[in-house]
């Protein structure tokens, strides 16, 4: 090994020009290939006596990386190569765009029920989708052989067992959880995805979205329920919505009541969407049963409390009367772009 071979190609570095990328790729083959000429130099180091080892060793070692350096270097500047190679790139078309996505019906929705909510102090709460009997049915007082604990109705994940797994059927189950967390008085809103076994049709649906509702203190009344209800309904559907309340049954609640609004298109005047009654259903509710405030362990003789519970899509379908259930699931973009001017909340 000699001295001039090392220099030579230091200073066929210092004069190496590419154009293209082709070109580099060449050079870089040349210097460094199998065959190159960097690669038969550190062949040729073999045989180098000892005492020069050291110092023919650092000056390869220099000269290798300078050429790396140097590869690197011209492959940023060089250009792609010419035609024969693929089309070249026009770098004053415009790029590709990014479709911004809009909220989801149910997700604006959702959000403008919390934000009302808050507004009266309420926090929000969340549970586990895969619940287990106790929570769901049990701790709320349904009976063993309810028609709700049977397969056709619900989605079993595990049968069989005392406690068995299942997705649930309502958000009822974040109250039982809620209560055995949190110290009274408790104000909650638990939004979030429920599960029936249902035939999907226009309109049933195998998922969808509730919000239940939670308020225990010392001396809650159904007056108090009612007030609640009554100023919620208004700021989601206007400030002349009346509602009105009809007795019914949850095996949670004593007493219990389904709550109707005031039909905010016709305005009480009969239309077919509130199939000419001038009410639209919207929510259940009810006080809290005494067994179910002991279940959780709070103290039914002082602290009594109300619930309510709604689906989603029921408010969605009414806002923007979009009545076949299974829109809001197929995520069809021409009906998802329908949403795009909802308003900021
Ligand atoms: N869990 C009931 C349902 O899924 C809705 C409901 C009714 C919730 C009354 C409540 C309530 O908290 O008090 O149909």
């Amino acid at each position: 090994m000699k001295r001039e071979d090392i220099d030579r190609i230091f200073q066929q570095l210092e004069e190496l020009k590419c154009k293209t990328q082709k070109e580099v790729e060449e050079a870089r083959v040349r210097f460094l290939g199998k065959k190159g000429e960097v690669t038969a130099l550190f062949e040729e180091f073999r045989t180098v006596d000892r005492e020069q080892k050291a110092e023919f060793g650092r000056s390869l070692n220099e000269l290798k990386q300078k050429v790396q350096a140097k590869i690197e270097e011209l492959k940023s500047s060089a250009v792609e190569t010419g035609a024969s190679d693929g089309p070249r790139q026009d770098l004053s078309m415009p790029g590709d765009s990014y479709e911004l996505g809009s909220r989801h019906p149910v997700s604006i929705v959702r959000q403008e029920i919390v934000n009302i909510f808050r507004k009266f102090g309420y926090d929000v709460a969340e549970g586990p989708e895969i619940e287990d009997d106790y929570h769901v049915f049990e701790a709320l007082n349904f009976p063993p052989n309810h028609p709700a604990r049977d397969m056709q109705d619900t989605f079993f994940v595990s049968a069989g067992h005392l406690n068995p797994l299942l997705l649930r059927t309502h958000t009822s189950s974040v109250q039982v959880r809620t209560m055995e967390k949190m110290d009274v008085p408790i104000r909650v809103i638990c939004p979030g995805r429920v599960f029936r076994n249902e035939a999907i049709s226009a309109r049933a649906h195998c998922i969808f979205h509730q919000v239940e509702g939670l308020y225990i203190d010392e001396g809650v009344t159904f007056a108090d329920l009612k007030q609640a209800i009554l100023l919620f309904a208004r700021e989601m559907f206007g400030s002349d919505t009346q509602i009105r309340m009809r007795p019914s049954y949850f095996p949670f609640t004593e007493p219990s009541a389904e709550v109707d609004v005031s039909c905010n298109i016709c305005h009480g005047k009969g239309c077919n969407i509130c199939k000419g009654t001038g009410w639209l259903e919207i929510l259940g509710c009810g006080m809290v049963d005494p067994n179910v405030l002991e279940a959780s362990g709070i103290d039914s003789k002082k602290y009594s409390g109300f619930a309510f519970g709604m689906g989603l899509e029921r408010i969605a379908m009414l806002k923007w009367r979009v009545n076949d259930l299974r829109h809001y699931f197929e995520n069809d973009l021409r009906f998802l772009h329908e949403f795009e001017s909802a308003p900021e909340i």
